[in-house]
């Protein structure tokens, strides 16, 4: 069977769906002259669509598509900065084949890497994370994808769906919203830096530590510049995060353009987040907005 038997799909289609999982790696042999086949579901992000490939010569490899035909010219873009960022030594596996499969899914294949990821922030893993974060500096690795922009439109009030939505959910997303406006409003007028490498999702499940160190950072198709400040707000609304952990990654998040542009930072990142949740998995936001509100109030001046 060939990308051709599929009819025009007019859903859209479950990334665990194995048949059209098949057909993207058919698609990929046959344009870039690999022999991959699909193993088993790698399941760990909300959409779960990654891949366990393996070739004729039993090696191992990673295969992400996407249902999103109009996300093909944003992972060409990554392709190419993920390309510049492990030039500059940054540890992220290597793209091996990206392209478009006949369905009009975009797809790439990525080294696969051993290892696992840590369930809670502490400072022993902060310590590896950190300097990680600080090799993102001075990466302008894509101006175009700019996440300082991004994060200066919504916060100048293109978020304002999302709060609403946010503060009718009930009275902790009300309480949550009213400490989001407070943490922005007592910064006062502040200007995002735009010179670093922004992963744009950087979670503890999209790192892999091997032997207590950093094997690789994952999950890389949404990279584009800004400032790395937001991959530490990032960072800081992780599930799981201990009291050392928070103080060492605010402590040097803080430094690397003052406290009000991680402050901003977070604010964008934490009702993201949230909003996120609140549409794909409704049950889970209760367990989560108390201490994102939490951690808000901490990051005031
Ligand atoms: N290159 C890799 N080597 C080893 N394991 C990987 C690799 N890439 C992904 N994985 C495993 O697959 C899981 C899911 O991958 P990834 O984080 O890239 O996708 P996701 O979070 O499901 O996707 P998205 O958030 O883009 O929908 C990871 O948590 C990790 O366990
Ligand atoms: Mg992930």
């Amino acid at each position: 069977m060939s990308s051709d038997d599929i009819p025009e799909l007019s859903h859209i289609p479950e990334r665990t769906d194995p048949v059209i999982a098949r057909l993207i790696v058919a698609d990929a042999n046959h344009t870039h002259g690999t022999s991959y086949h699909l193993v088993e579901p790698m399941h760990a992000g909300f959409q779960a669509g990654t891949w366990l490939l393996r070739n004729g010569e039993n090696e191992s490899a990673v295969l992400k598509w996407s249902p999103n035909r109009s996300a093909a010219p944003q992972l060409l873009r990554a392709a190419d900065a993920v390309g510049r960022a492990r030039d500059a030594g940054y540890p992220t596996p290597a793209w091996l084949a990206v392209g478009v499969a006949k369905s009009g899914f975009p797809y790439h294949i990525q080294q696969y890497v051993p290892g696992s990821s840590p369930s809670r922030l502490t400072a022993e893993v902060a310590e590896r994370l950190l300097p990680v974060l600080e090799q993102q500096r001075g990466l302008d690795i894509d101006p175009e994808h700019c996440w300082s922009r991004y994060a200066r439109t919504r916060l100048a009030g293109e978020w304002d769906h999302s709060r609403q939505a946010m503060a009718d959910s009930g009275s902790r997303g009300r309480r949550f919203v009213e400490a989001l406006d407070a943490l922005v409003a007592s910064f006062g007028q502040v200007e995002l830096p735009s010179e670093d490498l922004v992963h744009g999702d950087f979670r503890l499940d999209n790192v892999l530590f091997r032997s207590g160190r950093v094997a690789a950072v994952i999950d890389m198709e949404a990279l584009g510049s800004g400032t790395r400040a937001f991959d530490y707000a990032t960072l800081l609304t992780v599930d799981d995060i201990d009291r050392a952990g928070w103080n060492l990654t605010r402590a040097t998040g803080e430094q690397v353009a003052g406290p009000g542009v991680l402050a901003h930072c977070f604010a964008l990142a934490a009702l993201d987040l949230a909003d996120f949740v609140r549409q794909r998995n409704p049950g889970r936001l209760p367990f989560i907005i108390g201490p994102l509100t939490d951690r808000t109030v901490a990051l005031l001046p």
